[in-house]
């Protein structure tokens, strides 16, 4: 952990971790709490920006999977997995109206009107009328390391 990291309560933090590695290993991906982060490899900076190493992080284990990081900067974030070798981070507001969005099987769903929208965002079935926004993120290839926020 690094020294701007949160300190986050270790017993709550092995708990979380445990659940989502069964969530992992059912669905494909993994649903993380922001304070189980640290221990998975993932990492919430001061500044708000959350540092993931990708290799760490078992829900990214493969194309196409994807792992929640909660809200960075205050907006609902989803890391995903679109290549060998790389990543992205999504803003999991509808565009409609802003309900956060579900992921169901390869799309994410939004639970308020129905809207649908591709695993990397695009948009698949309104009434949103546009894809999800991305977050912006950068990956340091050599450290593994995606700086998403
Ligand atoms: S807020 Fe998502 S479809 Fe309306």
């Amino acid at each position: 952990m690094t020294t701007d990291a949160h300190e986050v309560d270790r017993g709550r933090r092995a708990f979380l971790v445990g659940v989502c590695g069964l969530a992992a290993v059912g669905m494909g991906s993994a649903l993380l709490a922001d304070d189980a982060s640290a221990a998975t490899g993932i990492v919430r900076k001061k500044n708000g920006q959350v540092e993931v190493s990708v290799k760490k992080v078992p829900g990214l284990g493969q194309v196409g999977s994807s792992v929640l990081l909660g809200n960075v900067k205050g907006v609902p974030t989803a890391v995903i997995r679109t290549g060998p070798n790389t990543y992205s981070a999504l803003n999991l507001k509808c565009t409609h109206q802003g309900v956060t969005v579900e992921r169901t099987g390869d799309a994410w769903n939004c639970p308020a009107h129905g809207s649908q929208f591709a695993f990397a965002g695009g948009l698949e079935r309104g009434p949103a009328k546009s894809p999800l926004a991305s977050v912006r993120s950068t990956f340091n290839a050599r450290k593994g390391v995606l700086t998403v926020g």
